[in-house]
């Protein structure tokens, strides 16, 4: 059988985004946690040949197309796939360190000001109970939205488009902070790639 996912290699190097988050904690989320999802998708479609060629994307946009046998699994490693493969692109070194141009003006429209924005995600982050993501997704109605999910529900799940996601499992932080998972965020915050997100924004948009 061919493969269906692949894990592409991390486009930088594994300390890049040191000292905010620490290289062996990137290396073993990469290396073993992001293979692990792939591995396990590749495994669940293995016996499903009519879903083999969808794209993530539309596999996670429509759980209730996946035979049940599988649908949990697709739902848990499928989501593992792609909110990992974004969260390596909003960690990509350089680039602006705030949201600038339209998607600062939708950010300040909805939520007052950035500071607002960043303590609302932050927070969303911080209370998400157990392992799981916060977001800022853009709605059906192109609106923008922060929002946590559990484990590895993707907002894709639910007609949403995730602009910027930020791992809120121990295992994105426990080597460097422990249970500190409010320094951890705060440390995530300040090396997001905004022109990234912006990029996402716009084609979103
Ligand atoms: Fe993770």
């Amino acid at each position: 059988m061919s493969q269906l996912f692949e894990l592409t290699p991390l486009p930088y190097a594994f300390d890049a985004v040191e000292p905010a988050i620490d290289a062996l904690t990137m290396e073993i989320h990469h290396d073993k946690h992001h293979a692990t999802y792939i591995a396990n998708l590749n495994k669940a479609l293995e016996s499903q040949p009519q879903l083999h060629g969808k794209s993530i994307e539309e596999l996670l946009s429509d759980l209730n197309a996946i035979p049940e046998v599988v649908r949990l699994a697709v739902r848990n490693n499928g989501g593992g796939h792609a909110n990992h493969t974004l969260y390596w692109e909003i960690l990509t070194p350089g680039g602006a360190k705030a949201p600038a141009g339209e998607l600062e003006k939708a950010i300040r429209s909805v939520f007052g000001t950035l500071d607002e924005f960043t303590g609302q995600f932050s927070n969303a982050g911080l209370t998400r109970f157990g392992s799981g993501w916060a977001w800022l997704v853009m709605d059906a109605g192109k609106k923008l939205k922060v929002y946590s999910t559990a484990n590895q529900d993707s907002p894709l799940s639910q007609g949403d488009i995730p602009l910027l996601g930020m791992d809120v499992w121990e295992h994105a932080y426990y080597l460097k902070y422990q249970n500190r998972r409010a320094e951890y965020i705060k440390a995530f915050m300040s090396v997001v790639n905004w022109d990234f997100i912006a990029h996402n924004y716009d084609k979103a948009m």
